[in-house]
């Protein structure tokens, strides 16, 4: 199976670029006695290039629209696209490889392997990229010094600070290029002057031409990004919409594009830690 390319995003003028993810009247329900309505029709285009921050209380579906737009789960109804690509239609496996080379995920609890190195941790974000370990420590490095850390690659993840394990996790979300990172509560389990360096952070790296989407409870996170959407009970509330001249910080594609989904391995990098 082969997949169309997207339309160079240098054709946009001005705005955001290309469509890299589209959530089309998406409903979710989890199963129960009654079952639990966590998402009830939601509408969502982010395009390349953009900041979001989407912002509710708890149980309002910041994490399961998360889970649904980083491919970890499928909606009940309605669709996902991530680069186009219609994931209803695709196999488990073709999604598996879509969310491992077109995603990057950070999450509150970090998630990395305690007992590999600094820079082993974030090669791994490369394992489905069919690059042979060299390279992929290379460029594992210019992650690191992308989030300021490429002066200890080999250190453990127990040997960090919070603010230095999460700025692992988001060389490790960045080192394959994707075409969108998704962040669920990114600074939650921070302290407040560690949090503003990590959006700082966040902030440094949608200018440099990634598109970021962050999900938060809080409004004042929420606020600082370029654009915001309110969720509230399964439903979208507001939407600032994409921001206003976006343009100039656009970036082409990693070459995904160039690659077949079907055909390589399946399955999501090992978190040893995950739970
Ligand atoms: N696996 C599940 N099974 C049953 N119900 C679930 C499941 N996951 C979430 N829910 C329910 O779906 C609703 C939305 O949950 P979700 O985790 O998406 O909220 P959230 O906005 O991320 O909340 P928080 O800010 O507390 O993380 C809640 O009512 C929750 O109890
Ligand atoms: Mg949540």
């Amino acid at each position: 199976m082969t997949y169309t390319l997207l339309p160079a995003p240098d054709n946009n003028e001005g705005g955001v670029g290309a469509p890299v993810l589209e959530v089309d009247e998406v409903t979710k329900s989890y199963p129960g006695e009654p079952p639990v309505q966590a998402l009830r029709g939601v509408n969502l285009t982010i395009g390349q290039g953009e900041l979001v921050g989407i912002v509710g209380p708890s149980g309002s579906g910041k994490t399961t629209l998360l889970q649904l737009m980083g491919t970890l789960d499928r909606p009940t109804s309605g669709r996902v696209r991530i680069t186009g690509l219609d994931v209803a239609t695709m196999a488990d496996d073709d999604v598996a490889y879509l969310r491992a080379t077109r995603i990057g995920f950070i999450f509150q609890q970090f998630f990395l392997a305690e007992h590999a190195t600094v820079l082993d941790n974030v090669a791994d974000g490369l394992l489905y990229a069919g690059i042979p370990l060299k390279q992929r420590r290379q460029r594992a490095l210019d992650a690191l010094d992308l989030v300021g850390l490429a002066q200890r690659p080999h250190a453990c993840p127990t040997q960090l600070s919070g603010g230095q394990r999460q700025r692992v996790a988001i060389a490790r979300a960045l080192v394959g290029r994707p075409a969108i990172v998704l962040a669920d509560e990114p600074t939650g389990n921070l302290d407040q002057a560690t949090g503003q360096s990590i959006l700082a952070l966040i902030d440094q790296l949608h200018r440099a031409g990634s598109t970021i989407v962050v999900i938060t409870h809080d409004h004042v996170i929420a606020e600082r990004m370029s654009r915001k959407v309110e969720i509230l009970d399964g439903l979208i509330l507001s939407d600032t919409g994409p921001a206003a001249g976006a343009d100039g910080r656009l970036r082409p594609f990693a070459p995904f594009a160039q690659h077949p989904v079907s055909g390589r391995r399946p399955g999501l990098p090992v978190r040893e830690d995950s739970s």
